[in-house]
């Protein structure tokens, strides 16, 4: 007879159990147990080590799961127009949720326009592990009618871009995808994968080479974190300076670096 413990439905569910973990994607979660439940002895222990995981690739951006609901209600009684100085505002008011977009606010009116200088207004974007960045939109140097595919883990969070791309008629979709297995099938100029690499490589060692060699837009803006979550930043730039090389090493890609209080990036032209 099957040890009942082993199943991997109600393991999920296990896993699954709590506000933290509750809108994260359940292919997720059973992929990490199968690779948990193979190396450990007890599966009390595999759903242990997969909730650290995923606090740390996740949950611990976000203090607790952001008040979607709340937001919607807000951006229902907004105008369709994402230039208007009160969307400006809730917009400024929702980043600091997430603490990589946290970070990025006071460096986001020469982010992206600094760093996507070279590359004119954009038509389509691709944003992977997205978190909140597609609100950012409004600071990023887009054309008129751009189209914007993003993705992550948390089904609450992509719902709730969902609805700000058809609240403000953006040509847009979220949805879910594990990154470390595909990258989203979609055709774009510009890749972001802002901040993710290394949350990426708590999965799987080899997910940031991976990314880079899956993405078939022309260009892609990679950045890293030039300090840690508890605000630390002593030889961050470096280390992640040395570590994209090497992911790097070997490409034909031109590359220009950019670096800005919180934030390493790095454009790549394939
Ligand atoms: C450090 S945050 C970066 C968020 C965003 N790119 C930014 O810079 O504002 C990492 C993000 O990766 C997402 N994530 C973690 N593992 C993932 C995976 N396997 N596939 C897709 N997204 C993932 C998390 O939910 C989180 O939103």
């Amino acid at each position: 007879m099957p040890d009942p413990s082993l199943d991997l439905e109600d393991l999920t569910r296990q896993v699954l159990n709590s506000e933290k973990y509750r809108s994260i994607s359940p292919e997720l979660v059973k992929d990490l147990l199968t690779r948990e439940l193979a190396r450990r002895a007890k599966p009390r222990e595999a759903v242990k080590a997969v909730r650290s995981k995923l606090h740390q690739v996740g949950s611990a951006y976000q203090e607790k799961p952001p008040p979607y609901t709340a937001w919607l209600a807000d951006l229902a009684s907004l105008p369709p127009d994402l230039r208007d100085p009160a969307v400006l505002s809730f917009i400024q008011r929702v980043l600091p949720a997430h603490a990589s977009t946290r970070e990025r606010v006071p460096i986001l009116p020469r982010f992206f326009r600094e760093c996507l200088a070279e590359l004119g207004e954009i038509s389509s974007v691709l944003d992977i592990a997205c978190g909140l960045n597609p609100l950012a939109i409004p600071w990023m140097p887009l054309k008129q009618d751009f189209t914007y595919t993003a993705c992550d883990i948390y089904a609450d969070m992509i719902g709730f871009l969902n609805q700000f791309f058809l609240h403000f008629q953006v040509n847009g979709s979220a949805s879910h995808a594990d990154v470390t297995q595909t990258i989203p099938d979609v055709e774009v100029e510009l890749t972001l994968v802002l901040k993710t690499i290394p949350c990426l490589e708590q999965l799987d060692k080899d997910a940031g080479r991976f990314v880079l060699n899956a993405i078939r837009s022309p260009n892609i803006l990679v950045s890293f974190p030039a300090r840690s979550l508890g605000g630390r930043s002593k030889g961050m730039v470096q280390f992640y300076e040395q570590h994209f090389h090497a992911l790097v090493s070997g490409q034909p890609w031109r590359i220009n670096r950019f670096e800005f209080p919180g934030e390493l990036a790095f454009l790549i032209r394939k």
